[in-house]
């Protein structure tokens, strides 16, 4: 049985790790949990895989958890991000789900990578802000990095088997999300609920958003350019508005491997607590005679300014990855609250971006001190409508 410790187990990846378990019980064991906030859900968990430890955001959180499970089933109930390393770090865990939303998954799955664990990786977040540490630990520790973003596993299963030195391009997939054919002019009035409708995905509110802006995409590129080594000229992105293709990898002889499905986060998920087996899901087969229709397009980066910015703080490199991470997390949450127009989320990074001078990253606490100095400094462009078009 493998031993698995979940990290965000109430959002919507760890919900579908859960779903998994839950189709797979033979396969394994949970030992750990962490979450934010909601407590209803995390309870439920609690009292259906029992874990030994679980995390949640703070000590406030943790008392109300602890009033509301009243000691059955037995549980250590942490706080913090202490608490959250802590859970990584299960010494009885082999595999870790990283599935928080945020640069506030860096620290415990950093953590796990660390002790030596292997990680599922969902929590794009924390490889854009500190990917060059985070592969680094990798390769210090013996840990295994599997992806769960759906493109980066596609990409992931496409290069099995394969020499490094045979690729030529990564070709990765996006939705374009609810607004790919809208003129610019109408992103002025977008609403938070048209940007949490996605055409194909069921995912959580920020991942949402960030697929509304493209930014999501513009994070998937710097995730894969850490994850499988190549710098982001020889990565691509196509708009394939049906999400049936997850991505493909171009080679130096001109074959092109692909990797297809329906829409469904348990596939990459199992994949990633599986690899390299693969377990049977129930679910209605792939029928291309249903889907009909795959197409592609390329993306407008003038509509989509986020996912230039993407790639410019790519090829910055250093510290401008976490800059760009942080302003879009804040400007999100802006965006969300009603005190950011559409628009002007990815003018609240392209100025924070501005303010920054970049330089190269060293160390966990340098990371952190720049994250929180990018979100300070979007917050004070949010406050002062500087970012109004
Ligand atoms: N959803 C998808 O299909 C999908 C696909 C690919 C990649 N991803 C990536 O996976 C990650 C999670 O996405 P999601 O859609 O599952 O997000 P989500 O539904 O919003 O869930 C986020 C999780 O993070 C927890 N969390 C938030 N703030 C926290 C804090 N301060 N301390 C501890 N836990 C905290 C939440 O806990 P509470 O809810 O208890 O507060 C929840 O468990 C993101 O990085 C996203 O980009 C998601």
């Amino acid at each position: 049985m493998k031993r698995l410790a979940i990290l965000g187990s109430t959002g919507s990846i760890g919900q579908n790790a859960l779903a998994v378990v839950a189709e797979h019980p033979e396969e394994f064991q949970v030992v750990g949990l962490a979450a934010g906030k909601n407590i209803a859900v995390l309870a439920e968990q609690i009292r259906a895989v029992r874990p030994q430890r679980v995390s949640v955001q703070d000590e406030a959180v943790a008392r109300e958890l602890r009033d509301s499970l009243g000691g059955h089933p037995p549980v250590e109930i942490l706080a913090g991000s202490e608490g959250a390393v802590a859970v990584a770090e299960s010494p009885d865990a082999d595999l870790v789900v990283s599935a928080m939303v945020g640069a506030v998954g860096l620290e415990p799955t950093l953590a796990a990578l660390e002790a030596g664990k292997d990680v599922a990786l969902a929590n794009k977040e924390s490889l854009v802000a500190a990917g060059p540490l985070m592969m680094a630990a990798v390769a210090a520790n013996g840990a295994t990095l599997i992806p769960v973003d759906s493109e980066h596993s596609a990409i992931f299963q496409a290069l099995e088997g394969q020499a490094k030195d045979g690729v030529r391009r990564l070709w990765l997939t996006a939705s374009g999300g609810p607004f790919r054919t809208w003129p610019r002019e109408k992103l002025d009035a977008v609403t938070p609920d048209q940007a949490l409708k996605h055409p194909n995905w069921a995912m959580g509110a920020k991942i949402t958003i960030d697929s509304a802006t493209m930014m999501n995409k513009a994070l998937e590129v710097i995730e894969a350019s850490m994850l499988f080594g190549l710098p982001v000229s020889q990565i691509e992105v196509f708009v394939h508005p049906q999400s049936i293709i997850h991505s493909l990898v171009e080679f130096v002889d001109g074959s092109v491997l692909a990797q297809l499905g329906w829409p469904d986060m348990r596939l990459p998920i199992a994949y990633a607590l599986t690899y390299p087996r693969r377990l049977p899901l129930n679910g209605e087969p792939l029928d291309l005679g249903k889907v009909a229709q795959l197409t592609f397009e390329r993306p407008d980066f003038e509509r989509f300014p986020s996912l230039r910015l993407g790639y410019e703080a790519a090829e910055t490199g250093g510290t401008m990855p976490a800059v760009l991470n942080a302003a879009n997390e804040v400007a999100v949450a802006a965006f969300l609250a009603g005190r950011l127009p559409f628009p002007g989320i990815p003018r609240v990074v392209e100025q924070t971006m501005a303010r920054h001078t970049p330089v190269p990253l060293e160390n966990l606490t340098q990371v952190l001190a720049v994250n929180g100095w990018a979100r300070e400094q979007a917050q004070i462009l949010i406050d002062q409508g500087a970012s109004a078009g």
